[in-house]
């Protein structure tokens, strides 16, 4: 409000008290929704952290593409970024690891440092050790394949909560595996941190992980 403005309200001497006491009003109540909206929204994401912390990830012992015995203790103290699935997948795996792969090329290097991006077969019976070696080097550079017996593959299904399930098919050899399409992100300690949907698209997918990693 300019000083001309002033002069010329200030005749209504019973409406500029009045308009002060309404704005002041509005800004009070405003505060408060701003203040309960806070509140309800940290409230949710501590609910939803604790709940899910208990139910996803833990100790795992599988093998990677090279052939070596991994633990989730090689993984301790950076993140992990898994995503379950099988090579023989026509269309939904390869579609995801490309996303993962090109979102991981999107984030700075101090991030990308500090992310161990994982493939974990739910196929151990065809993905054997040779098959994720060739797989994963069709996608980025850091991601490391990983398989194991069926007992290995069943027990961190398991603990990562993923359904993977055989469909009818004609042949022994020639079947599809029906499966969860989610890409967890775990922290330092190997506890769920998050986790993107199918289709999330690279560039919120490398958002949310240069958001929830801190750069130090
Ligand atoms: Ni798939």
């Amino acid at each position: 409000m300019s000083r001309k403005d002033k002069t010329g309200t200030s005749g209504n001497r019973l409406f500029q008290p009045l308009a002060i006491l309404v704005a002041i009003a509005i800004v009070a109540v405003t505060a408060v929704w701003l203040i309960s909206v806070m509140g309800d929204r940290k409230e949710e994401v501590a609910t939803a952290t604790s709940s899910t912390k208990a139910l996803i990830g833990g100790p795992f012992t599988l093998v990677d593409h090279t052939g070596k015995t991994i633990t989730e203790k090689d993984f301790a103290g950076s993140y992990m970024l898994v995503y379950f699935g099988y090579t023989f997948c026509p269309d939904v795996c390869p579609t995801e690891l490309q996303a993962m792969s090109t979102a991981l090329d999107m984030i700075p290097s101090e991030t990308l440092a500090k992310i161990n991006p994982l493939f974990v077969t739910v196929d151990p019976e065809r993905d054997t050790v040779d098959v994720m070696r060739q797989y994963v080097a069709l996608f980025h550079e850091n991601l490391t394949g990983l398989t194991g017996s069926v007992e290995q593959i069943d027990a961190v299904k398991k603990t990562f909560r993923v359904y993977a399930e055989k469909t009818e098919s004609t042949a022994a050899s020639d079947y599809l595996v029906d499966h969860t399409s989610i890409i967890y992100l775990m922290d330092s300690k190997g506890e769920y941190l998050s986790h993107f949907s199918y289709g999330t698209t690279p560039e919120e997918m490398a958002a949310k992980l240069v958001k929830l990693i801190p750069q130090d």
